[in-house]
């Protein structure tokens, strides 16, 4: 960090999970302060253990939905918050379908209003999946979607709708310099071994030497965005978004589930075997951002598919067979993973 640069204060939610634990690195390796808080639902003891490293984190296992365990760990002055918390994972939609609506809502309420208070800029994780099954593509900002409030996924879909009309709400009415970011699915190190979705899912399959499983026939697409380029776009949009204004961050190269098991095949040089799967829960046909918004702010995405997902086989200890096509702009720190954690 250069001198004349303030450290800052920064609250992470979430910061067991993926996404939140590589935020806080990025900024502890900035020299910044971190608080990170998670209750663990679906965060991991190790990285915070790893976090727990730097001298500038300090950390609180607390459910951001009681205000007053909120209220009772809050350090001085918050320059920014980013809000992560949230419980993910499709499987774990009909498990933790309360503590989603309610993280998402009074959670969210309650994270605003520390933003609120201490005059800091916050940022709230939003997802692709407000735009549910949608029928446009690429989904522009300006697109409703195509949501079920019933549906089998609502709880996250619609607890994610609710989170942003609340970030709206708090930047009009209470002049909060509130932004969010509709994230589109994203991959990297810090992503938990027993991790069911899609990327994280496939390698532990190949380390277990087991066929990888695709839910459906495979041919309904996503994007995958490196974590990298993730944190590029949210440390953007905390500088210099616009209040209560959506952007979406995603990789804009569209595939289907069957090509990206090939391009995992290529860089293991071997062809994986494949068990096709009924889908447990309504799927969506495909998944598209257009990230023109973003772009116009500066950001740009870095690390394509290919080198991303070489890495983050190295870094899972599987042999591959093809050089990355360029190196990572801005790594995170590899975290060393024991194998022995790996879901049998
Ligand atoms: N990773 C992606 O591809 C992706 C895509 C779209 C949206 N998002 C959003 O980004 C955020 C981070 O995602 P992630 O992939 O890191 O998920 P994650 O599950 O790894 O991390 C979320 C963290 O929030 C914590 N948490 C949940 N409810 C909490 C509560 N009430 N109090 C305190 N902590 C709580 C969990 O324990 C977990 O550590 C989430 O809000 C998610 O919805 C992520």
């Amino acid at each position: 960090m250069d001198k004349t640069e303030k450290v800052k204060r920064i609250m992470v939610t979430g910061a067991a999970g993926f996404v939140g634990s590589s935020m806080s690195e990025r900024q502890l390796e900035l020299g910044h302060n971190v608080h990170g808080i998670d209750n663990f639902i679906t965060g991991s003891q190790s990285n915070i253990q790893r976090l727990n490293k730097h001298p500038g984190f300090h950390f609180d296992q607390i459910d951001i939905n009681n205000q007053d365990d909120l209220h009772r760990v809050l350090k001085e002055q918050y320059d920014e918050i980013y809000h992560f918390a949230c419980p993910t994972g499709v499987p774990n939609i009909s498990v933790y379908g309360e503590e989603m609506l309610r993280t998402c809502s009074q959670g969210t309420e309650n994270v605003l209003r520390v933003a609120q208070q201490h005059k800091a800029s916050l940022v709230y994780a939003s997802s692709a999946e407000v735009y549910g099954d949608p029928e446009v593509f690429p989904q522009r900002e300006d697109y409703f979607g195509n949501v079920d409030p019933v549906g089998e996924r609502s709880t996250y879909e619609e607890g994610k709708r609710f989170g942003e009309t609340l970030v709206k709400l708090y930047a009009q009415k209470y002049k909060v310099n509130a932004k969010f970011v509709r994230i589109f699915n994203s991959y990297g190190p810090n992503m938990s071994r027993s991790d069911t979705r899609i990327i994280p899912n496939s390698l532990a399959k190949v380390i277990a030497k087991k066929p990888l499983t695709i839910f459906g026939n495979g041919e309904q697409t996503r994007t995958h965005l490196h974590v990298s380029d993730l944190l590029n776009g949210l440390e953007i949009v905390m500088d210099k978004g616009e209040n209560a204004t959506p952007y979406n961050v995603g990789s804009n190269k569209r595939m289907s589930i069957n090509q990206l098991v090939k391009t995992l095949s290529q860089i293991v040089g071997r062809e994986l075997p494949v068990q096709y799967k009924e889908h447990f829960i309504e799927d969506h046909g495909g998944r598209e951002p257009d990230v023109s918004a973003i772009m116009r702010l500066g950001w740009r995405m870095n690390t394509d598919l290919k080198t991303g997902l070489t890495a983050m086989c190295r870094e899972y200890g599987i042999d591959v067979k093809t050089a990355p096509a360029k190196t990572l702009s801005s790594p995170p720190v590899w975290p060393s993973h024991n194998i022995h954690e790996l879901p049998a």
